[in-house]
């Protein structure tokens, strides 16, 4: 069975003790529920794998309680100790050279040598950081290949039974996972995925264009970002201006007819926020054809869009 414990001290305390175990906490953070567990410890990496039915070749986010502490395992070149001073705490992730003896289970970066680091703005993610004392691994918390959880109830829909507790925080404010974005030394900062600090952000940032990867921001480049990913049960039709028969309708802006609004007011921030859990809804309705609205192809529509491409694309 799966613990559910409160955000507070003593829900934290019990959840640190689980880490140190070798077990798996599903955590709140600014942008999803990330599955947590000990990043030094194989056994306890070798769970998330397991638990989410994860390819063993997508390597994982390693969560910091700040950036000098990421710096023992990481190499910071200038380009990603400007982002790191502009955008940590907060969901902007690093893929950075992993240092040499770094003690990072090899299982976390599934033998590549570089690290994916983030520092959470979440204040139960850093009290739980804090508390557990080390570097924390963690995915988001949901089987793999389904729709990344944004509340307590989403991660117990999909792992119930499976890991050892969840701490319930609440509802996650960003609502998309974190931008990731590699600065290793071979040429310019590259975007890997598009995420909860819109690109544009990053590119005023470092005062010049992000590296895209060729075919845009929807082609695959991290590692284990496949294709059909976010899935829903139901089959999504994108760019929809008409509802069709037997179709519900996740809609934008101002439309007519939706089932569920991500924002009537066409508010990118807030669409974000509502996204996954539009998604989870709409399976538990068990709708089958879900057409969507168009979403504008800037700022953080950009990642909504990327999310519902592959949550659209084929299944294998
Ligand atoms: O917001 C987030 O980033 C959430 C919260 C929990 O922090 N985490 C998250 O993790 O979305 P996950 O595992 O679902 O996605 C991590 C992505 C994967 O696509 C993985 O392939 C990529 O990061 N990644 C991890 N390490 C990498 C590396 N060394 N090089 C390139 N990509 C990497
Ligand atoms: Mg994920």
């Amino acid at each position: 069975m799966t613990e559910r414990l409160a955000s507070d001290t003593a829900g934290l305390a019990r959840a640190a003790e689980i880490l140190a175990n070798g077990g798996l906490v599903a955590m709140p953070t600014e942008t999803v529920y990330g599955l947590a567990a000990d990043a030094c410890d194989d056994l306890a990496v070798a769970r998330i794998y397991a638990a989410k039915g994860r390819p063993s070749f997508n390597p994982l986010i390693v969560h910091f309680p700040a950036q000098a502490i990421a710096q023992r395992y990481v190499r910071f070149n200038d380009d990603a100790l400007r982002l790191a001073a502009a955008f940590w705490p907060g969901p902007l992730t690093l893929v950075l050279p992993l240092e040499q003896g770094a003690k990072i289970s090899r299982l976390v970066t599934a033998g590549l040598d570089t690290l994916a680091v983030r520092v959470p703005d979440h204040p139960v993610a850093q009290g739980l950081i804090a508390r557990f004392g080390g570097p924390i691994a963690a995915p988001s918390a949901n089987p793999s290949g389904r729709i990344s959880p944004t509340t307590a109830d989403h991660v117990m829909a999909g792992l119930n039974g499976r890991i050892e507790a969840v701490v319930d925080g609440g509802a996650c404010p960003v609502g998309l996972e974190s931008t990731i974005v590699a600065c290793d030394s071979a040429g310019p900062a590259r975007l890997l995925r598009e995420g909860g600090i819109p690109a544009e952000a990053i590119e005023a940032c470092l005062g010049t264009a992000l590296a895209r990867p060729a075919g845009g921001a929807a082609a695959v480049v991290a590692p284990g970002m496949l294709e059909s990913h976010y899935a829903p049960k139901g089959q999504l039709r994108l760019n929809a201006e008409t509802v069709l028969q037997g179709e519900v309708l996740l809609g934008f802006g101002h439309v007519q007819g939706a089932t569920i609004n991500l924002s009537p007011a066409g508010d990118l921030v807030e669409a974000a926020a509502r996204l996954f859990g539009a998604l989870h809804q709409f399976d538990q309705m068990g709708a089958a054809k879900i057409a969507v609205s168009p979403i504008p192809e800037k700022g953080l529509g950009r990642a909504i869009n990327d999310r519902l491409r592959r949550a659209a694309a084929p299944r294998g």
